[in-house]
C-alpha cells in the first residue's frame, strides 16, 4: 500500500525566448549558453499569471478525476502572484475544488519535492484508524513559477538560466499500489549566500532605507558543486531507505538546472545519462515546476512503464535537497 501519482499535467506559456533573443539583451551567444547549460530556449509568461499556469497544469493532471475527491491542494512556488490569497487558494477556487484544504510551500527549487513529501504524510496519516487528522484520499501538488519576474535581465550569468511554467501531479492512496517507496530530505546551511533572492520593497518613509529589487542571484560554480554533491547524497540515502540500489532504478528525474549538473551527477552515480530525463533544453530551469514538468515529459514520451522505479531528485536555495523513490 502506498501513495502514488495517478495524473500529471504541464503548462508552458506561449511566448518562446531563444538564446538568440537573449543575446540581444546581454553580452552572450547561443553556443555559449548551449555548451555551458544545455538550454536552447525558455518560455516566458507574457499574459499568463502563475495561477493561470497552475490551473492549466492542474486541469490536465486531474483529467476525469472527480474534483470533489481532492482533499488537499498544495502549491510550491517562489513567485506567487500575490502574497494573499496564496496561489493554492486561488487554484482551489478557480477549479471548484470544494472539499480541498489549500496552502503553499516554498522550498526553492526543491519545493515540489517538499510538497509531495507533505502531501504523502498527510494522506498516510489520515489512513491510520482513529487518526486525529481528517482523511485526505487525493491531493493535488503543483509546482509553478514566473521566474521571469525575479530574473535580473541585465546579468548574463543568471538570466540565461530561467523560464516560466507549471507542472502538476495528483497523488492518491492505494491499498494495492506501492507508489512512493521512500523520501529523504536534507537542508544544508547557505552560509555564503550562494543562492538568494531578496524581497523587493519601496523606500520606507521613517528611516533611510533605499528601494530594493527582487532579483535571483547565484554564485554559479558554488551552486553547481552543491547540486552535484547533494544529488548524490540524497539519492543514495533515499535508495537505502527503500532497500534498493542504483541499478534497480529505471529512470532518474532530477531538477532541471543545468545539463552539465545532470551529466556530472550521472557520472557520480555511475549511471548512463540515457536513464536521466532531460527537459532543460526546451524549458530551462523553472524552479519548483521543473520536476513535475520533467515527470510529465518522461510519461508523455511513453518511456516509463508500469512497475518502473523512478528516482526523483531536487536541490535548490536554502540550501535544500530531496530525493524520492517512486514505483510507477
Ligand atoms: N555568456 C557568455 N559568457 C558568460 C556568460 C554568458 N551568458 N555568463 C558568464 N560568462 C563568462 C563569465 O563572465 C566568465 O568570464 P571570465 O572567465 O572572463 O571571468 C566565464 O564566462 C566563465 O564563467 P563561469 O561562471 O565560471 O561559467 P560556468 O562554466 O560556471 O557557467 C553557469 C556558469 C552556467 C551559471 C554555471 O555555473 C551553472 O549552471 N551553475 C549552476 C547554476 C544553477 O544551477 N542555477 C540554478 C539556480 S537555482 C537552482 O535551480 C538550484
Amino acid at each position: 500500500m502506498g501513495v502514488g501519482i495517478i495524473g500529471l499535467g504541464k503548462y508552458l506559456p506561449k511566448k518562446v525566448v531563444t538564446n538568440d533573443d537573449i543575446s540581444h539583451l546581454v553580452d552572450t551567444d547561443r553556443t555559449w549558453i548551449i555548451e555551458r547549460t544545455g538550454i536552447e530556449q525558455r518560455h516566458i509568461a507574457t499574459t499568463e499569471t502563475g495561477t493561470d499556469m497552475a490551473c492549466r497544469a492542474a486541469e490536465e493532471a486531474l483529467g476525469d478525476i472527480d474534483r470533489n475527491s481532492i482533499g488537499l491542494v498544495l502549491v510550491a512556488t517562489v513567485t506567487p502572484d500575490d502574497m494573499v490569497p496564496v496561489t493554492s487558494a486561488q487554484v482551489k477556487r478557480r477549479l471548484g475544488l470544494e472539499h480541498a484544504v489549500a496552502f503553499d510551500v516554498n522550498a526553492a527549487c526543491s519545493g515540489f519535492m517538499y510538497g509531495m513529501w507533505t502531501a504523502e504524510a498527510i494522506i498516510k496519516n489520515g489512513m491510520v484508524p482513529g487518526a486525529a487528522t481528517m482523511e485526505v484520499k487525493r491531493a493535488l501538488v503543483i509546482g509553478v513559477e514566473r521566474l521571469s519576474r525575479i530574473t535580473n535581465w541585465e546579468e548574463r550569468s543568471s538570466c540565461i538560466l530561467f523560464g516560466d511554467g507549471a507542472g502538476a501531479a495528483v497523488l492518491e492512496y492505494s491499498p494495492e499500489e506501492p507508489g512512493i517507496l521512500s523520501t529523504y530530505l536534507k537542508n544544508y546551511d547557505d552560509h555564503k549566500g550562494v543562492l538568494t533572492c531578496g524581497k523587493g520593497y519601496k523606500a520606507i518613509p521613517f528611516w533611510e532605507d533605499k528601494e530594493a529589487y527582487q532579483h535571483l542571484s547565484l554564485r554559479g560554480k558554488a551552486v553547481f558543486k552543491f547540486a552535484v554533491n547533494s544529488i548524490e547524497e540524497v539519492t543514495l540515502a533515499a535508495l537505502e531507505k527503500a532497500g534498493l540500489s542504483l541499478n534497480d532504478i529505471d529512470w532518474f528525474v532530477p531538477h532541471q538546472a543545468n545539463l552539465r549538473i545532470m551529466d556530472a551527477a550521472a557520472r557520480r552515480l555511475n549511471q548512463p545519462l540515457e536513464k536521466f530525463q532531460i527537459s532543460i533544453n526546451k524549458s530551462a530551469n523553472v524552479s519548483s515546476a521543473s520536476i513535475p514538468m520533467a515527470l510529465y515529459d518522461l510519461q508523455k514520451t511513453g518511456k516509463i512503464r508500469k512497475g518502473d522505479k523512478v528516482a526523483v531528485m531536487g536541490f535548490g536555495g536554502g540550501l535544500c535537497a530531496a530525493a524520492a523513490i517512486i514505483q510507477w
